[in-house]
């Protein structure tokens, strides 16, 4: 039991989607009151599936209702602010920009400006950043001290968020801290068209796994799972109560890199089903090519460090994964082609 969390007055936005309901979940464990700003949820996910949905306040509505955040920060009395919310797939966000940019962006500043409002009663405010946020850059690893220059929607959209977040502790001297994460993976992540879950349940119906290819060769990533995700942002909250970590961004994931296929092919060995030919597609628009991000920072100033190995956090994903895509109408879904890194 977290001492530190017992009885404190949470808002997470982004509760019902993937992180959002493993962090809720961690967070109610340790007797903190959970409310969350519920914009939509699905039926299948783990949000409604363990009973999260049920344990969370919902506020139904947006984070682009400014005076709706207001509200509910006054009405709970809210003292922790863990801002997941977002349109979080790459491919959605170049599909429909205007809708990231808004939710992104403008969903961002009014969490921010609605936290620095009421900062009598906010204390911590937590900004899930990514390291798509850094771009495309030529120097890998990633360190925190790179600039943020994200070029296509999605991470033009993080980064500005990120910069906006800064912005709010050096101005407004706001307690803020920033996770930019690596991919992160784990059960219960619906999205099923990004890497993990769509290459599982490809497998699962015997379809080849799908691996995006640009032009100049293998796509690379950086992976978290969920379990270490959740350490991350309890690590972040932590580290608030130290005045040096207001305004401090921080990478999160294993340190490593991996190409696509790499985790196709493992995803294989697991499930025991090297037969399958992986099929190569051309990427449908640029993305940025290598991500590898240094956690030197986080280790040494918030004393993160992952606990389970890539090997530990894919067995345990399929297994999940089996176990959900057992269910006769999930199974008999259509899986998409089109994937995500
Ligand atoms: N999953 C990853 O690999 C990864 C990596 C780096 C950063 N991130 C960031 O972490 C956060 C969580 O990611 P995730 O994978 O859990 O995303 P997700 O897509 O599973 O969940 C997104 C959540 O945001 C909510 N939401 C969307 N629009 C909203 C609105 N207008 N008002 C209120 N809520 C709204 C959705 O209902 C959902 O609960 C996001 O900010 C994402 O950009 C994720």
């Amino acid at each position: 039991m977290n001492k530190h969390l017992r009885e404190r007055r949470v808002l997470v936005t982004g509760a019902s989607g993937f992180m959002g309901s493993w962090l809720s979940q961690y967070l109610l464990e340790q007797e903190a009151t959970v409310v969350t700003i519920l914009a939509d949820w699905n039926p299948n996910s783990y949000f409604v599936q363990n009973g999260l949905f049920h344990r969370v306040q919902n506020i139904i509505g947006s984070i682009e209702d400014y005076n709706l955040l207001e509200k509910v920060i006054c009405d709970y009395k809210i003292d922790t602010v863990f801002h997941l919310a977002a349109i979080s797939v790459e491919g959605l966000a170049f599909e429909k920009p205007r809708l990231a940019f808004e939710i992104n962006i403008r969903g961002t500043y009014n969490v921010l400006e609605a936290c620095r409002i009421h900062s009598d009663l906010v204390q911590r405010v937590i900004i899930a950043s990514s390291d798509k946020a850094y771009g495309d850059s030529p120097i890998l690893p990633y360190t925190e001290d790179l600039p943020t220059i994200g070029k296509n929607p999605y991470d033009a959209s993080k980064s500005c968020a990120d910069m906006i977040a800064r912005s709010y502790y050096h101005s407004y001297k706001l307690p803020v801290a920033i996770g930019r994460f690596g991919n992160i993976y784990g059960g219960g992540d619906l999205n099923l068209n990004r890497l993990i879950p769509n290459t599982i349940r490809r497998l699962l119906k015997n379809e080849s796994p799908i691996v995006k290819m640009p032009p100049q060769g293998s796509f690379k990533r950086d992976f978290l799972y969920v379990k270490d995700a959740v350490n991350t942002y309890i690590s972040m909250f932590e580290g608030l109560a130290h005045p040096e970590v207001h305004g401090e961004a921080f990478n999160f994931a294993m340190g490593g890199s991996w190409t696509v296929l790499e985790i196709v092919q493992k995803i294989q060995q697991i499930m025991n089903r090297q037969d399958i030919e992986p099929i190569l597609i051309p990427s449908p628009h640029s993305e940025i090519w290598h991500q590898h991000v240094s956690t030197q920072k986080a280790q040494n100033v918030l004393n993160w460090t992952p606990r389970y190995s890539l090997e530990e956090g894919l067995r345990e994903t399929v297994e999940w994964y089996l176990e959900f895509f057992s269910s006769p109408v999930l199974a008999n879904g259509k899986t998409p082609l089109i994937v995500g890194v």
